[in-house]
């Protein structure tokens, strides 16, 4: 099988509305996308299998927090004063870039990969100078791009009928959980450290939206704040002390030593070597750490599409004091799919200063204003890296195969009559909500030949088609066929559960 490429994915992605630009009848506005029948199911299941690993695994737990917050919660947590993106307008057309990404995107067409690593460096007056540098000119009318300027990347509202009360999109799910986290700690009963988790919408005016789900204006995070005692080196999960072993995992790592001095070469690491060159704060962090590469391979992530790349120092958002972030191939670049972050307390320390609310707890006797460690989880660009990553052409078939795992596969299971025979059809719709009632997501079909029933399977990633045939109406048998081999068994319809 022959890898597919994003132009594939795109085409497919299309084909089968599986997402597609949102409210596109009145034209479309970059950065966002709706989900079609089919996407919703992977996204759910996606979000399904984090909520698995990272909430109930791990005993944490999860709130659902408001999208809108007035202005004083941004002001505190740094977000407009800190949240912004260098920007490049044309000045004769007056189209906005996003100038590191232009850049970016200039040299990797040149092959000039140390110029574009170097970009993440620079600050918006350098940047500016590289643009007349390399004479980079506006996409649209061609004019050179002279100025850059810094854009703040919150979307405002107004509350309440005179918009008397300045309000924001929450840009990231956290606030919510750090204004919640005193009050959810002292009526639970809790003891640090403790995982508190949200999923849900965010927004950002970003300048260029691209890369379909890649660059999004509104999308969604899985977000975990783990809340810890700074003066505490104990780990306990779930009530329950940490043995080392989790420790001695590998992972493919991209120190920031690596990048200052211009490589992207990957090292093999322990998570114990990463603690001891310094490149995670704690224990807990690489915990997280651990937990996402296990993660992630268990959604069928291949180990050589995921890297974990330590954040430049001028990268580093506002709150943080030391970043590692989970980037996943998608096409030929490395994109960011999920950003971890140590945040100590300057977000409890923050709401407390702004607010004039103490927001220490009691931990056990001792007064505390936890640190924080965070893992924010984009669900869009884990999807679409997930799709791309899954992706290949079966020149035999001469169709599209989306290997996904069947943990997030849209359907388990397609079942199709043979033909468009009453007595099969009666049959095979037996079949299909017999499953569906067994908790096992299925589709049935009787459109097009059996061929085409089985490749427009295939290309959404039901990893099994069950065939009702002539056979079945004697026997009570059908034919099993793996997506992955096109291999068939045959197996009787009652002992369908353990096959599938
Ligand atoms: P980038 O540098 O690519 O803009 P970021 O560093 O701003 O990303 P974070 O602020 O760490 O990203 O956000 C956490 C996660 O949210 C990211 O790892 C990513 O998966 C997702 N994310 C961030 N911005 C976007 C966006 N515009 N569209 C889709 N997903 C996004
Ligand atoms: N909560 C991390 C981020 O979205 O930036």
């Amino acid at each position: 099988m022959e890898k597919s490429s994003v132009d594939d994915l795109t085409n497919l992605a299309t084909r089968r509305a599986i997402i597609m630009p949102a409210f596109e009848i009145y034209g479309e506005i970059g950065g966002f996308y709706d989900y079609g029948p089919i996407g919703t199911r992977i996204r759910h299941n996606i979000i399904a299998q984090w909520r698995g690993a990272f909430i109930e695994e791990l005993g944490n737990l999860e709130i659902d927090s408001t999208i809108v917050a007035p202005e004083p919660v941004f002001e505190a947590s740094g977000h407009l004063s800190s949240f912004s993106d260098p920007m490049a307008i044309c000045d004769k057309c007056h189209t906005a870039y996003r100038a590191d990404k232009l850049l970016e995107e200039y040299f990797e067409s040149k092959s000039m990969h140390k110029e574009a690593a170097g970009l993440k460096k620079l600050k918006p007056d350098e940047l500016e100078q590289m643009l007349k540098q390399y004479n980079i000119k506006c996409g649209k009318c061609g004019t050179a791009l002279a100025k850059v300027s810094v854009f703040n990347l919150m979307l405002k509202t107004g509350i309440g009928p005179l918009e008397a009360v300045t309000g924001y999109l929450r840009p990231e799910t956290a606030q919510g959980i750090f204004m919640d986290f005193k009050r959810i700690f002292s009526t639970h009963g809790l003891k640090l450290p403790i995982g508190i988790g949200q999923v849900g919408r965010v927004f950002r005016n970003e300048i260029s939206p691209r890369k379909m789900l890649v660059r999004l204006r509104e999308f969604s995070q899985m977000e975990l704040e783990y809340f810890f005692d700074p003066n505490s080196d104990a780990l306990s999960i779930n009530g329950e002390q940490v043995g080392d072993s989790f420790l001695e995992h590998e992972i493919s790592m991209l120190p920031k030593s690596e990048q200052e001095a211009g490589s992207s070469e990957l090292k093999r690491m322990s998570l114990k070597q990463c603690l001891e060159k310094g490149y995670m704060p704690n224990k807990l962090f690489a915990f997280l750490i651990y937990k996402e590469s296990v993660f992630l391979r268990s959604l069928g992530f291949p180990e050589q599409s995921i890297r974990f790349r330590q954040a430049l120092d001028v990268e580093l958002p506002h709150y943080s004091k030391g970043n590692i972030d989970v980037e996943a191939l998608i096409g030929d670049t490395f994109e960011e799919i999920i950003g971890n972050a140590y945040r100590t307390d300057f977000d409890l320390a923050n709401h407390q200063k702004h607010s004039g609310k103490d927001m220490s707890i009691i931990n056990g006797e001792a007064k505390v204003l936890p640190h924080v460690v965070e893992a924010s989880f984009g669900i869009d660009r884990i999807f679409w890296s997930i799709m791309y990553n899954s992706m290949y052409m079966d020149k035999e078939r001469g169709w599209e195969v989306l290997k996904l795992d069947k943990r997030v596969a849209p359907y388990r299971c397609a079942v199709f009559p043979l033909q468009k025979d009453d007595k099969l059809v009666e049959k095979a719709l037996q079949v299909s909500k017999l499953l569906v009632s067994n908790g096992i997501p299925s589709y049935y079909s009787q459109s097009n030949s059996i061929g085409k029933r089985y490749a427009k399977a295939d290309e959404i990633g039901v990893p099994f088609a069950v065939t009702v045939d002539y056979q079945t109406l004697e026997d009570n048998t059908v034919t099993v066929r793996k997506r992955d081999d096109t291999k068939q068994v045959r197996s009787d319809i009652g002992g369908l559960d353990a096959v599938l």
